[in-house]
């Protein structure tokens, strides 16, 4: 890894409509969860396919990939520039690739994640041993994205068409500053019109799911959410929408704080930043929805998330389909503004299509 940026000065709207009541924790202790999830998900080894599909939840991971899938054909197009923030191992390379996108940013604050992420793309990972390369230049970028200014980092290569943030984003709601630099980084780095494309926990349920516990915790078999005490009123005010922390496991996948996005928070914040609601579904809603429609209904069939329904008679358990109901699926578009001349042109330019260790930059400070 080579390279650091000045991350210094304030970017997004001069005057934000709203304020909140500060509930944000001190920065050392924000620096001490960020760098407790990156552990955890560095520590995360690259699975076989055999280690896989033994995975307690493999249909829930099957429905999820379904989910970013249709995301991903709905919304991305043919010569796309694309910045997957937090975008772990790559698990999402193969669907940018039927998208036939045009240049590929990830970025992770996982050092392990990311370099799974590099090995995967130029084919080095086991399990593509035998699959084609992949057919757009990329560039990889280790660091916090919710705490560096990616605009400064990422000048050349923007604006992008679109910017993916798969179950992640509540990652950045540790504290107020966090959440609008997330957004003041993808506003900054979408063209205007472009897409933001995300998944991340549903607040509602879990905030309903936590009031009709009998205690701070709940789950089940394949799941659990713990809250603190501090939150043995199991009330929120609206003034005090950040820094709202449980406890997530879910097995053989997450095991770390998270912290609550109350979704309606997080529209307005992100109108602020010119971006715009296109839809938000909770995952049982985006299933029921879009298995209506038969590309995608023949691709779940394919993904084998409901099970393939001959050989295979496993199918999604009724526990795995209650932690799908945890997550909710939203797109955002970037307000076109009639004066703007960017462009997307200049994509590509600093892309490579095999990346060495050596290639991936750090761009914390
Ligand atoms: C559940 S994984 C999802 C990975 C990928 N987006 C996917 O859908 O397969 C969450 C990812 O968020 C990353 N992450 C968490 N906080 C981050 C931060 N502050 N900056 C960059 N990445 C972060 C983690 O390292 C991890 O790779």
């Amino acid at each position: 890894m080579k390279r650091r940026y000045d991350n210094s000065d304030s970017i997004g709207p001069a005057q934000s409509k709203q304020r909140f009541n500060s509930h944000d924790g001190e920065p050392e202790s924000t620096n001490n969860y960020a760098r407790k999830v990156a552990d955890h998900y560095s520590a995360r080894s690259n699975k076989t396919l055999k280690e896989r599909e033994a995975s307690p939840i493999i249909h829930l991971k099957k429905l999820n990939n379904w989910i970013k899938s249709v995301l991903i054909q709905l919304f991305a197009y043919r010569g796309d520039s694309v910045l997957d923030l937090a975008c772990g191992k790559g698990g999402d390379l193969i669907k940018w690739d039927k998208a036939k996108i045009g240049y590929y940013v990830g970025v992770d604050i996982a050092e392990g994640s990311i370099e799974d992420c590099r090995t995967r793309f130029n084919g080095e990972a086991d399990q593509n041993a035998y699959r084609k390369k992949f057919t757009f230049p990329a560039r990889l970028l280790c660091g916090d994205c919710f705490e560096v200014r990616l605009d400064k980092v990422l000048q050349d290569d923007a604006p992008f068409d679109i910017c993916s943030c798969q179950f992640a984003l509540h990652y950045s709601w540790s504290t107020e500053a966090r959440a609008r630099r997330a957004l003041e980084n993808i506003s900054a780095l979408l063209r205007p019109g472009g897409t933001f494309i995300g998944t991340i926990p549903d607040s509602n349920v879990i905030i309903k799911k936590l009031r009709q516990a009998k205690e701070l915790k709940f789950g089940n078999n394949v799941y659990w959410i713990s809250f603190d005490e501090e939150n043995a009123q199991k009330k929120f005010r609206s003034q005090r929408p950040f820094g709202i922390k449980y406890t997530f496991h879910l097995e053989d996948a997450v095991d770390c704080p998270e912290w609550i996005v109350p979704f309606d928070v997080f529209k307005s914040m992100a109108e602020e930043y010119g971006l715009e609601l296109v839809f938000v579904k909770n995952s049982h809603e985006f299933v029921n929805e879009y298995l209506k429609r038969p590309e995608f209904a023949e691709l779940m069939h394919r993904l084998g998330a409901l099970g393939d329904g001959s050989q295979d008679q496993s199918t999604l358990s009724k526990d795995e389909w209650e932690a799908a109901y945890l997550y909710l699926s939203f797109v955002l578009r970037k307000r076109a503004q009639p004066q703007s001349h960017q462009t997307t042109a200049n994509r590509a330019k600093r892309g490579q299509m095999h990346i060495a260790r050596d290639d991936i930059i750090n761009i914390d400070q």
